[in-house]
């Protein structure tokens, strides 16, 4: 079955003559048993990775989205929380033990850098940063205690690719596990499973969910035995995504193949724009060929999000808050991956340990939505013109 079927078929309600095509909201926290047996029943042995025990440990709605989404992802079977940013300290902490080291790359998402630094090392786990460059060079960065190298690409903010083959083939070699922040990607542009690495996270509540109106996270396992890990840590940490959300994320899945194409054509017409234009300095974008990342980005990828960073010469902030308010097709936020065009500021230099951010004082964050590509263009150009 192909990535389109699978978003369509998985997941659905079973035929019947009283339901609708979609899975009904299944709110709960009590789960009833018709009698004794078959309550003690949902608890035996493994029962309780299978059937539905209570609200806490999701519904039959988390389940669904769970597997369709392990499905796309090519994985075993995934794990469904509460946000992005708990799946990534989910699955994290679930692998992580004391004295363990992490290998994380310097470009990573602000927010997990925050809890390897702040919670991780509380509980007795080191976290170097290294550069996302790094390639097979990896290696000299292990250590004995090395437990898990995470990866993110492109990176946030500044949107370095990395050479992931090679990055696996080294912790490969010496037994040491990876795990992937793929939200930008998302598994239908690149399948981190298929190519070695042992979890892959997503924030669902960019293009899975879609519409920027909830956050959900996902996790997706090579392996049963990781799985368990997972949903275990999860469960004892009662970290649980509502069922309204995870019925909103399941139907945001189930049109986001086109969704993401649309926004990948548009963010790339978007993007080779504004990189003709004598105002940008540089647009951040690996699908564009001038892209430092685009040949690692052409190998491995088979597409893009619609998300990428703009570099303007001028360093003038009271100028590009003109260029920015002006606008009136993007909206001022910070999320992605929804219906609409958003612009987001971040000054740099950011928490950058390995290299650090020099080119530009701040960037522009732009996400590129489902209008029509021309209007957009237009809109920056008069914004360009207010610079
Ligand atoms: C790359 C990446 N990972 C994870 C997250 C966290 O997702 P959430 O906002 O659902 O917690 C974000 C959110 O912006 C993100 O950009």
């Amino acid at each position: 079955m192909k990535q389109d079927t699978r978003l369509v078929q998985l997941g659905r309600a079973k035929a019947d003559p009283e339901s609708g095509a979609n899975l009904p909201v299944h709110r709960a926290s009590t789960i009833l048993s018709p009698n004794l047996a078959s309550y003690l029943a949902r608890f035996e042995g493994d029962k309780r990775y299978e059937t539905v025990t209570y609200g806490a440990n999701g519904t039959q709605n988390a389940r669904a989205l769970a597997d369709v989404a392990a499905a796309i992802e090519g994985g075993h079977k995934a794990v469904v929380t509460a946000s992005g940013l708990s799946a990534v300290t989910m699955a994290i902490s679930a692998l992580a033990k004391h004295g363990d080291h992490l290998l994380v790359t310097d470009s990573v998402y602000g927010p997990t850098r925050r809890f390897c630094d702040e919670v991780l090392s509380r509980f007795g786990i080191a976290t170097t940063y290294y550069d996302p460059g790094v390639g097979a060079g990896i290696e000299t960065l292990f250590r004995d205690n090395t437990r898990l190298v995470y990866l993110e690409a492109p990176g946030s903010l500044t949107f370095e690719m990395q050479d992931i083959p090679a990055i696996v083939a080294a912790a490969r070699r010496c037994g040491i596990m990876l795990a992937m922040d793929n939200t930008w990607a998302t598994p239908l542009f690149f399948q981190p499973l298929a190519h070695g690495v042992d979890i892959s996270i997503q924030a669902g509540t960019k293009y899975v969910a879609g519409h920027s109106d909830l956050v959900i996270g996902i996790i997706t396992t090579a392996s049963d035995a990781l799985y368990r890990t997972i949903a275990d840590h999860v469960m004892t940490w009662g970290d649980v995504a509502g069922p309204d959300d995870c019925y909103l994320a399941l139907r945001g899945l189930r049109t986001m193949a086109v969704r993401m194409q649309r926004q990948y054509e548009s963010a790339l017409r978007v993007a080779s724009w504004l990189a003709q234009r004598p105002e940008v300095k540089r647009v951040l974008y690996p699908p564009l060929e001038q892209d430092p990342g685009h040949a690692l980005w052409t190998r491995d990828f088979s597409g893009g999000a619609s998300l990428f960073g703009l570099a303007l010469h001028t360093t003038d902030l009271d100028a590009t808050a003109r260029m920015v308010d002006g606008l009136t097709l993007f909206q001022i936020g910070s999320s992605w991956g929804g219906y609409e065009s958003l612009i987001a500021l971040n000054k740099m230099p950011l928490a950058r340990e390995v290299i650090p951010w020099i080119e530009t004082p701040f960037l522009l964050r732009i996400h590129i939505g489902l209008e029509d590509p021309d209007d957009l263009i237009e809109d920056l150009e008069a914004g360009l013109q207010r610079l």
